[in-house]
């Protein structure tokens, strides 16, 4: 007999998702190549550990030299091998573009790439670029990394691409008549769940378009864990996660066990343009799955990247 949870309604599909028991993989990540964004705290911390346990190579963008620096020695102790790290501020596209011709320029091969990166904001800020800090981090950096490696991880074929990307696209507050919150009061959750809605867009449009290429590019809610997000919007809001939202959360390593999977499991070998709770795929807002919508914004995303004119790539 069927409980009530497989009879939810689809938006209430991530209730059923939620619960359902976790995979998990052993495969060897050895020769891998995986590069990663954000993976001094975290998500993307506890990821980059399990990957180079299971002997990926690890590359990564930090924002920090500092943070980059004990990471790296912290993943040479692990495995006996320092990893290679550039160093780049998700707020600024032009590092961004740097930074991905840089690593086209040092890495033949890229089998993993995490687009991990992000932020939450409970202001409006500004980047120096002009754009929301959240849309810009979340949406337009990862945007523009993915864009700009495309041909690498086609030539690296079978490869993967990763957005972890978050439950926090059902907060919506995508408008694409303003994506920078000029004609309407920013609210924090809401320009999160503008953020990755845009991302979450992206992975549906790119996914058509590396169809037959050996490319999968998926989603992931990395669950909801004790991490540093949020940290930067000062002591009342520190104070508020510390005591109210923290205690209620999981342990990071939930997150890295379930990229882990992602990255690696045979499973995930033909599967692509889809989004997952951790390891379980679900059904994702509506609104974010608006290919009309999508499409519009993915050529509005070209343009404020800078990247109207790329060739993605051939076949
Ligand atoms: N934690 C959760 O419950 C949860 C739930 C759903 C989705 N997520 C997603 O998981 C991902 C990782 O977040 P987290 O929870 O692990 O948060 P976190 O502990 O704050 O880690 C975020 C990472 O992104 C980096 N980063 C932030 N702003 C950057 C910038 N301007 N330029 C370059 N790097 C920047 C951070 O660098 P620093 O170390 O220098 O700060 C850090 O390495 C995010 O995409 C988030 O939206 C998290």
């Amino acid at each position: 007999m069927r409980n009530w949870r497989d009879r939810l309604p689809e938006e209430l599909d991530f209730m059923r998702a939620g619960r359902l028991p976790q995979k998990s993989s052993n495969e060897s990540m050895t020769g891998k190549v995986c590069l990663i964004t954000g993976a001094t705290s975290g998500v993307g911390y506890v990821t980059a550990l399990r990957l180079a346990e299971a002997g990926a190579e690890i590359v990564f963008i930090a924002r920090s030299k500092e943070k980059a620096e004990q990471l790296s020695r912290e993943l040479q102790e692990l495995t006996g091998t320092p990893p290679v790290y550039y160093l780049a501020d998700f707020t600024d596209l032009e590092q961004v573009r740097k930074t991905a011709h840089a690593i086209l320029g040092e890495h033949p091969k890229i089998d993993v790439l995490i687009n991990n990166a992000g932020v939450h904001m409970t202001t409006r800020q500004l980047t120096t670029e002009g754009h929301e800090t959240a849309f810009c981090v979340n949406h337009l950096a990862s945007f523009t990394m993915t864009v700009l490696l495309l041909k690498r991880m086609v030539d690296s074929a079978p490869s993967r691409i990763l957005q972890v990307n978050s439950e926090g696209h059902r907060f919506n507050g995508l408008r694409l008549d303003d994506l920078n919150w000029e004609r309407r009061p920013y609210r924090g959750l809401k320009g999160y769940g503008a953020s990755k809605t845009a991302q979450l867009m992206t992975v549906w449009e790119l996914n058509e378009l590396l169809s037959g290429s050996g490319v999968s590019i998926n989603a992931v809610h990395p669950g909801a864990v004790k991490s540093n997000i949020g940290h930067n919007n000062g002591w009342m809001y520190n104070a508020y996660s510390k005591g109210l939202i923290q205690p209620l959360l999981k342990k990071t390593e939930i997150s890295g066990e379930a990229i882990y999977y992602l990255a690696s499991s045979k499973e995930m070998d033909h599967v692509s343009g889809k989004f997952f709770n951790l390891t379980n795929e679900e059904i994702p807002a509506k609104h974010a799955r608006d290919r009309k919508l999508g499409k519009e914004l993915f050529q509005k995303t070209k343009v404020l990247t800078g990247l109207e004119n790329q060739k993605y790539y051939e076949i």
